[in-house]
């Protein structure tokens, strides 16, 4: 063992070594510079200290002018004591500058500071090559000695880890960028192709919705719509609307299901004065939509009263007020949508038949999401964009590990379901990609991976829920890359309760 270090240098390698710690967590170039003079400067109790990095391609030298400032300083790397120490990659102590004949005059003369005593030493990345030189002006107390020349030494070579990592990560925040703004680009693109009033989707079950919706356009004839809820209905309906001659003329949407069946007659046909006291004269939504279309929307939850009248309607072209003598006409285009099958209302008897003839003149399906599966990256992009734009946000971006979780995830709630879930993770990233790490618990979990229970081969009941137990927690292990209080919530079980199923069943990383 050789002796013991001498205190004061002992105190200097801590230091060194703390510097060292607040160098590798900052990842701004610009600031990292910064950070390193000011270090440099209480380590070498010295007035300024600055690095100068080589820029190969134009043989320059560049630093900052002072510190917190962003303008640049640049000079021939031929140049001063620090293009000397960068070139050489000797040490220079310099106890008189103006005495140096290597000391360049001119940068004094630019920033109109004195310097007297001068140290510089080359500063080399890990393959030991010179990147820069560092270099630290006017002891505060006569001139630099050679333990100040070991601590700079010691200083620029953990400096030069820091830049480099610093200068990577600008590269790659730079590039990603540029992606994002690329990749944000393409799918505008991509969806001005696909979207037709709003409807987006490039695979056949829309694009045939699409067509359809276009080639009615010139007729008033009635329209159903069916499909689950969230598949875009409403959407449909409007699309139907705005490319008909009708798009000037109202658009009139009307819940069949919030309807009281009291107020059912009043509302649709509207009422007459004097039918009541305190009664006001309304007129009802059937007149609203004259010359333009009636969106009656959950149109299978209408009593078989509402239907009667509606089919009236429908047939005549004329409708009563409430209260009222006189027939008036109406010329309104009817698109109806429903989640029901109406069919099997109509074998129930709680539809009636000739009013889903009436409607169904044109029949637009609207496929749920797991059938079109390909749609969700446009889909997802599209509601990302859209919300970057209404929230001011700078372009972001989904991750293709998160798109493909996207993909493959169950959607009950269908195309609503998932614009909510894209902008919710949108508005919780903390990043301009939305990464795997965003991810909560939101996602229905994905339908592939896992075989058909009726599939397994007979087994004892004991056994196939265990199975399916240890399946669900590796799955939630693995969905949230091992962090155990995310795949406990996700499982509905304490962490304790995590880690004792992970021990029965020998599922590694328990004992963390
Ligand atoms: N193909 C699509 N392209 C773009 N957006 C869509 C598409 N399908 C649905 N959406 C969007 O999904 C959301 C739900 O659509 P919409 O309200 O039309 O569904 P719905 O079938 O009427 O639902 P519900 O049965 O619950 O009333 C809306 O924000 C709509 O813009
Ligand atoms: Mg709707």
């Amino acid at each position: 063992m050789g002796p013991p270090p001498r205190p004061e240098l002992h105190e200097k390698l801590a230091t060194i070594l703390a510097i060292c710690q607040k160098m590798n967590s900052q990842r701004d170039l610009g600031a990292l510079l910064d950070l390193i003079a000011r270090e440099a400067t209480s380590l070498l109790d010295c007035d300024r200290a600055s690095i100068f990095l080589l820029d190969r391609e134009r043989n320059e030298l560049w630093s900052k002018v002072a510190l917190g400032s962003d303008e640049i300083l640049r000079f021939d790397a031929r140049l001063g004591i620090a293009g000397s120490a960068a070139l050489t990659g000797q040490t220079v102590n310099s106890s008189d500058a103006y005495r140096d004949r290597r000391f360049y005059t001119a940068i004094d003369d630019r920033t109109g500071y004195r310097t007297r005593t001068v140290l510089a030493v080359a500063v080399r990345n890990q393959k030991g090559e010179i990147i820069g030189a560092f270099e630290a002006l006017n002891k505060r107390t006569g001139a630099f000695h050679a333990r100040d020349e070991e601590a700079l030494a010691a200083l620029a070579s953990h400096a030069a880890i820091a830049i480099e990592t610093a200068q990577l990560i600008g590269e790659l925040r730079r590039n990603q960028d540029e992606l994002t703004q690329q990749n944000a680009h393409l799918w505008r693109e991509v969806e001005s192709r696909y979207a037709t009033h709003g409807i987006l989707g490039a695979g056949a079950a829309i694009q045939q919705v699409v067509r359809l919706v276009e080639r009615i356009r010139d007729s008033a004839v009635n329209v159903l719509i069916t499909g689950e809820s969230g598949t875009g209905k409403e959407l449909a309906a409007k699309a139907i609307h705005y490319t008909s001659p009708r798009a000037r003329q109202p658009f009139v949407a009307l819940n069949c299901a919030a309807l009281p069946e009291t107020l059912v007659e009043s509302e649709l046909f509207g009422i007459e004065r004097g039918v009541a006291t305190g009664v006001e004269p309304r007129i009802g939504q059937f007149q609203k939509a004259d010359g333009g279309t009636l969106f009656l929307d959950e149109i299978g939850d209408l009593s078989l009263a509402a239907q009667a009248k509606i089919l009236r309607v429908l047939q005549e072209r004329v409708l009563e007020r409430v209260g009222g003598r006189t027939a008036i006409p109406v010329d309104v285009r009817v698109v109806a949508a429903t989640n029901k099958d109406l069919q099997a209302e109509i074998a129930k008897g709680s539809f009636r038949e000739d009013l889903y003839y009436r409607i169904k003149v044109i029949h637009i399906h609207m496929p749920p999401l797991r059938e079109i599966r390909d749609e969700i990256p446009l889909l997802a992009n599209h509601f990302l964009r859209e919300y970057c734009r209404e929230a001011g946000r700078g372009a972001m971006e989904i991750s293709s590990e998160v798109m493909r979780r996207l993909a493959a995830a169950e959607w009950p709630g269908n195309v609503r379901q998932l614009r909510n879930e894209v902008i919710r993770l949108a508005a919780c990233a903390r990043r301009g990609v939305i990464a795997i790490d965003d991810l909560w618990d939101g996602i229905p979990a994905p339908v592939c991976g896992q075989p058909p229970i009726q599939a397994a081969p007979a087994k004892s009941l004991k056994k196939a829920v265990e199975d399916m137990e240890r399946r669900m927690i590796v799955d939630a292990l693995q969905q949230t890359r091992n962090n155990q209080q995310q795949a406990s919530r996700r499982l509905g079980l304490s962490r304790q309760g995590l880690i004792n199923k992970m021990k029965r069943y020998a599922i590694a990383g328990a004992g963390q």
